[in-house]
């Protein structure tokens, strides 16, 4: 695709990342690039400006040779990041704007048409919006000749299986597996109470019943990965402390037999795959789906994973999720999940004692899920949805609220 292009550059901290999100909201595109990049490569890019960040200043005398326009943004900088960069982008640089999502969608669908032609390609699914835009693109460039592969693990939210089903074989002309395999995953988790061995067992499972489903189709020609541009900025640094280890259908390694991947969103900011999402005519609510962990509920329930407590976790999530939604605040929060804790308390239910479970209800603000604030959610709305949930949820009889901010929590609690 041709663009109009600034390269930003950036010592790997959060600025770089903050001052591209700023530049593609002005309709540029730009690509972050660590400040240490070579001018050979920097030049090759073709960039019409260059936008620099944090200790750079002074360092490299050699960017003049590009004979484009500089600006030097400051880390301390106290003026927001947008401070000064239109009038950078659009008067010292004349640049026109040409990064628009509608037309980047269907530059994104003749590209993959070009690429893949009638050769045959596999998508997994899982129903959250990377993958879901990434895989409608693909159709619309490649129709029939995609295949998706929905791996219905089990760990997914009140009726979401069902729901991710419907929308795919009703609204859209696809060729849509659902693998029902949920009994599977639980057999595999039972057990297990680390989270680590959580994400990993449900990560290498998912990707076993993905290659018996893929066998069953035949010859692949290319595998489609829902990778974002953060992703891609993000591979570049190192010794950063492993917190955990996310999996994610982003992350399968080539087991299935495949000559090449498309990751048709690898260019764009999550904020950019929802544009596109909109512009192809993907549901609103699908677009804005929260953030949602690729283990799923395996991560929400503390401790060893059992139907039992699953079914518990999904009945409060579901009333969580509708009070938020009746109190207007479904598009406002950033991520809202109940947790079932596991510990157990005394209370009263029908005048008796009662030996019940306690249900914690997690709510953040966030932009990029590093850091992230406790959402203040007002108290009317938290006490409606605590009496609906020891009311209508047998086997609870507490609700406490989450007030850690990330860092030093995080947002999941394992
Ligand atoms: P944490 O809990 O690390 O979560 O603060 C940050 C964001 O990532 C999501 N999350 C995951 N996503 N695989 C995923 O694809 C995972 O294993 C995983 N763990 C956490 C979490 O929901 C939040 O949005």
């Amino acid at each position: 695709m041709k663009h109009e292009l600034v390269v930003i550059l950036s010592a790997g901290g959060p600025k770089g990342q903050e001052i591209a999100r700023v530049v593609r909201e002005l309709q540029v595109f730009c690509e972050v690039l660590s400040n240490e990049a070579d001018l050979e490569r920097i030049k090759a890019k073709n960039p019409k400006a260059i936008i620099t960040t944090g200790i750079l200043d002074g360092n490299r005398k050699d960017l003049l040779e590009l004979n484009v326009p500089i600006l030097r943004k400051r880390d301390d900088c106290e003026c927001g990041a947008e401070y000064g960069i239109s009038e950078f982008l659009f008067e010292t640089c004349a640049l026109k704007g040409d990064w628009v999502m509608e037309n980047v969608a269907q530059e994104l669908i003749r590209h993959i048409k070009e690429k893949v032609g009638n050769k045959k390609v596999l998508c997994a699914l899982s129903g959250g919006v990377d993958s879901t835009v990434a895989a409608i693109l693909v159709n619309k460039a490649c129709g029939k000749n995609l295949s998706c592969i929905f791996v219905d693990h089990g760990l997914m939210r009140l009726d979401e299986g069902d729901e991710i089903e419907r929308i795919f074989t009703e609204e859209f002309d696809i060729n849509f597996i659902r693998a029902n395999v949920q009994n599977r995953f639980l057999n595999k988790l039972r057990g297990i109470i680390d989270p680590e061995e959580k994400r990993k067992i449900v990560g290498e499972e998912f990707i076993r019943v993905f290659e018996e489903e893929g066998k069953k189709l035949g010859a692949v020609d290319f595998l489609v990965q829902g990778t974002i541009y953060p992703d891609v900025i993000e591979s570049g640094k190192e010794g950063a402390a492993l917190i955990k280890s996310h999996h994610n259908v982003g992350g399968l390694p080539d087991v299935i037999d495949f000559d090449e991947i498309i990751e048709p969103l690898r260019d764009l900011f999550k904020e950019e795959v929802r544009k596109v999402g909109l512009a192809l005519g993907i549901r609103k609510e699908l677009v804005f789906r929260q953030p949602f962990p690729g283990p799923g509920l395996a991560v929400r329930v503390i401790g060893e994973v059992t139907k039992e407590k699953l079914d518990i976790l999904r009945q409060t999530d579901y009333i969580y999720r509708d009070e938020i939604a009746k109190a207007g605040l479904d598009t406002k929060i950033w991520q809202y999940f109940t947790v079932f804790t596991g510990v157990r308390s005394t209370g009263i239910k029908n005048g008796e004692r009662n030996y019940g479970y306690t249900i914690a209800l997690r709510a953040v603000e966030s932009i990029d899920a590093m850091t992230a604030s406790w959402s203040r959610i007002p108290y009317d709305t938290l006490e409606a949805i605590s009496r609906r949930i020891v009311s209508e949820v047998a086997e609870v009889n507490r609700v406490v609220y989450d007030i850690t901010a990330k860092p030093p929590g995080t947002i999941e609690w394992e």
